[in-house]
């Protein structure tokens, strides 16, 4: 099961723009339900809205909580070496991945990463994935 904190940044958005427009559907259906003039509606139906209203602000601030917690760590690595032997940043890699550079071979030629004790390409390869997959047609 993909756990909200074994997302990246772009699943993240799009689970919260999901819940969001969930939220804003049952809130406008609880609405339009409730303020039925003449209309009885059962106390087992209110409680039911309020139940799911109640669930879904939960699973947002859930969400933007952990969406917050990744831009933040996305921050403090961007300027970090994630070569430290060839001293290449994320910065580095995304300007590479932004200029053409679609595999680790594109990013090692054109910034030397990984070419000294090598510890570095695992991760490198998995960034360059997850770059290269969030922009296909580029
Ligand atoms: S950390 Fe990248 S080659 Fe050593």
């Amino acid at each position: 099961m993909n756990t909200l904190s074994n997302m990246n940044i772009d699943e993240l958005e799009e689970i919260l723009s999901k819940l969001k427009k969930d939220l804003a559907e049952v809130e406008e259906e609880r609405i339009f339900i409730l303020g039925q003039t003449g209309l009885h509606v059962p106390g087992g139906t209110v409680k039911q809205y309020e139940a799911e209203v109640h669930n879904l602000r939960e699973r947002i601030e859930e969400t933007e909580k952990t969406l917050q917690g990744k831009k933040t760590e996305k921050t403090a690595f961007v300027g970090r070496y994630v070569c430290t032997c060839m001293k290449v940043t994320l910065k580095d890699l995304e300007e590479g991945i932004h200029n053409g550079a679609r595999t680790f071979k594109d990013l090692h030629l054109k910034t030397h990463c990984g070419s000294k004790c090598g510890t570095c390409v695992d991760n490198i390869k998995k960034i360059v994935q997850d770059t290269v997959d969030k922009k296909p047609n580029e």
